[in-house]
C-alpha cells in the first residue's frame, strides 16, 4: 500500500441549510479509531514548523477548522503534501509516519483527533531515530 493511501484524506459530512454548516466526525464511524484525546493548534504562522515527529502508539486526523495549513507526511521513503483548506476535511495519520505541519494562515484553527491520551515518551522527535526505528536507516 502506497503512503497516500495509507494516510487517506477524509471527507466528512457536511450539513448545510440556510442557518449556517454543521459538519459531523464519529470516532469509529468516519475516521478509524476511538477519538481518546482532541487538542488544536491557532496562533502558529507561515514561518513556524510544527509537529516534527512520528508516533509509536497513537493516531490521527488533523482538520483546519478554520483558515488554512498544509502537512507534510513522510515514511522515511515516500512523501506527499496535504492542504488542508476545508472545514470538512482531514487527514488520516497513522502510527509510525512522520508528519510536518506549517504554513499556518493567520486564522488557522488544526484541530487534531487522537487515538490516545498523551503520553509523551510514544513520541520521537528525531528524525534519524525515527528512520532507525521503522528499519529504513541510511
Ligand atoms: P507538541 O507535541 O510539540 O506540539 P506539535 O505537535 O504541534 O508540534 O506539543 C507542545 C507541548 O504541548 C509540549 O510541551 C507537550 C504538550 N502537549 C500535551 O501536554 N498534551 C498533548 O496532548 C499534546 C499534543 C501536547
Amino acid at each position: 500500500m502506497s503512503l497516500r493511501e495509507r494516510c487517506p484524506v477524509i471527507m466528512f459530512n457536511d450539513f448545510g441549510d440556510e442557518r449556517g454548516k454543521l459538519v459531523v466526525i464519529e470516532g469509529n464511524q468516519s475516521i478509524p479509531f476511538e477519538i481518546k484525546r482532541v487538542f488544536y493548534i491557532y496562533d502558529s504562522d507561515s514561518t513556524i514548523v510544527r509537529g516534527q515527529h512520528a508516533n509509536r502508539e497513537s493516531e490521527f486526523v488533523l482538520i483546519n477548522v478554520a483558515g488554512t495549513s498544509k502537512v507534510r507526511i513522510t515514511d522515511g521513503r515516500e512523501e506527499f503534501i496535504v492542504e488542508l483548506n476545508k472545514p470538512m476535511m482531514g487527514v488520516y495519520i497513522p502510527t509510525m509516519v512522520w508528519k510536518d505541519m506549517y504554513d499556518f494562515s493567520p486564522d488557522s484553527v488544526l484541530l487534531v483527533l487522537a487515538s490516545t491520551h498523551y503520553i509523551g515518551s510514544e513520541y520521537i522527535r528525531d528524525y534519524e531515530e525515527y528512520l532507525k526505528e521503522i528499519g529504513h536507516e541510511k
